[in-house]
């Protein structure tokens, strides 16, 4: 029997290869492989597709949220309060900064952080909130907004790095808080072929800072007014992401309805799964469902041909780097979810029978 692609890349490529090739060759011809003009025309459609006003492309999604700190200052002391459920990249550019992670627990149905948990968190030393659009579907952006203007000096980092193309109330994921940050990893909604990622804001000056500490603090060359990174992101990757923006839209709506169907096919067979909330919609980075005899179904499910994925298996605060910032018992859902999430196959490129062939799978595995 044949096997289902987990992410299915190839066929990506296959479908965009004329416009990738012609892509990376304009940059092969003109040679500026860092800070070439894909820069600023990636930068500028990225931001026009989000609504944002500045698109600043860097190396890496971890390095857009670090970046995105840095602008906003965070330093020794600060707090910036996130959900554990997410990837390390999260928590640990706070950590880097000398800052301290202040988890607050997940809803069991999205997985997205508990907005209603968050008030509680806030002390005289939050100066962000950094809520995981996880799976690809925004957490209640709004009321977490709205919480941080009530305390007055917080902002909002929207890590983005899985949702890409994602809408809340009709806006688009990466503009709908102080900062949004995504991820160009070739397996997220909109990839390269290595590492990238962007930042979006609407604020003049928190521009201005990422695109200074991107590039080692500089404001003019050799002129340096801030500890920056080494943070660009290369002139391919951005030829790369540009030739995929080519079929974007339609990967976009593929998406929704391979969602979709996935979500009939579990509600018919009795499968619990991450819900999607009817004010925004997810772009399915992932789509996920809830089971009690994961590592069973996860066999069952490999030996017909279906690769499974567990995001994540432990939340952060119970990983060592982080678990001195954890308080006991104060992190239940993720602790339980973390037990059962199990990621299916998916990519534009699945086929409407490949959802009924994994649903068939799932259903003759008995779990
Ligand atoms: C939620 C989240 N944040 C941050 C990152 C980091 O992105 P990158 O791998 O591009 O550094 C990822 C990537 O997996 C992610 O899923």
């Amino acid at each position: 029997m044949n096997e289902i692609p987990f992410i299915d890349l190839r066929s990506q490529f296959k479908a965009l290869e004329p416009e990738i090739r012609r892509r990376i060759d304009q940059v092969l011809e003109h040679g500026q492989y860092i800070m070439g003009p894909q820069v600023a025309e990636l930068e500028a459609r990225l931001a026009s597709f989000a609504g944002a006003k500045h698109c600043i492309t860097v190396a890496s999604g971890t390095e857009a949220l670090l970046i995105a700190l840095m602008g906003l200052g965070i330093a020794r002391g600060d707090e910036v309060i996130t959900t554990p459920f997410t990837f390390a990249a999260s928590a640990e550019v706070i950590v880097l900064l000398g800052a301290t992670p202040v988890f607050v627990d997940i809803e069991p149905d999205t997985c997205n952080i508990d907005v209603s948990r968050i008030e509680a968190k806030i002390t005289s030393r939050t100066k962000a909130i950094m809520p995981v659009s996880l799976y690809g579907q925004p957490a209640d952006m709004d009321e977490i907004n709205a919480i941080a203007a009530r305390h007055g000096g917080i902002s909002v980092i929207e890590d983005a790095a899985q949702s890409f193309g994602a809408t809340y109330k009709r806006r688009r994921s990466c503009n709908i808080s102080t900062v949004g940050c995504t991820s160009f990893f070739p397996s997220k909604p909109l990839g390269c072929y290595g590492d990238g990622g962007a930042i979006f804001t609407n604020e003049d000056r928190l521009a201005k800072a990422f695109r200074e500490i991107r590039i080692h603090g500089q404001r003019e060359r050799y002129e340096h007014v801030r500890v920056g990174v080494g943070g660009r992101m290369d002139t391919l990757q951005c030829a790369v992401v540009l030739a995929k923006l080519e079929r974007f839209t339609w990967e976009l709506s593929r998406r929704a309805d391979l969602g979709h169907l996935y979500n009939e096919a579990m509600d018919s067979i009795g499968i619990r799964r991450v819900t999607q909330r009817p004010d925004r919609n997810s772009v399915f980075a992932q789509y996920t469902i809830m089971v009690k005899h994961r590592a069973a179904l996860r066999e069952a499910l490999s030996r017909q041909g279906v690769p499974t994925a567990v995001h994540y298996p432990t939340p952060l605060n119970r990983q060592a780097p982080y678990k001195e910032y954890c308080c006991g018992d104060c992190t239940p859902v993720a602790d339980c979810v973390a037990r059962e999430v199990l990621s299916l196959p998916m990519s534009p490129d699945l086929a409407d029978s490949d959802v009924s062939r994994i649903a068939a799978a799932i259903q003759g595995s008995a779990y």
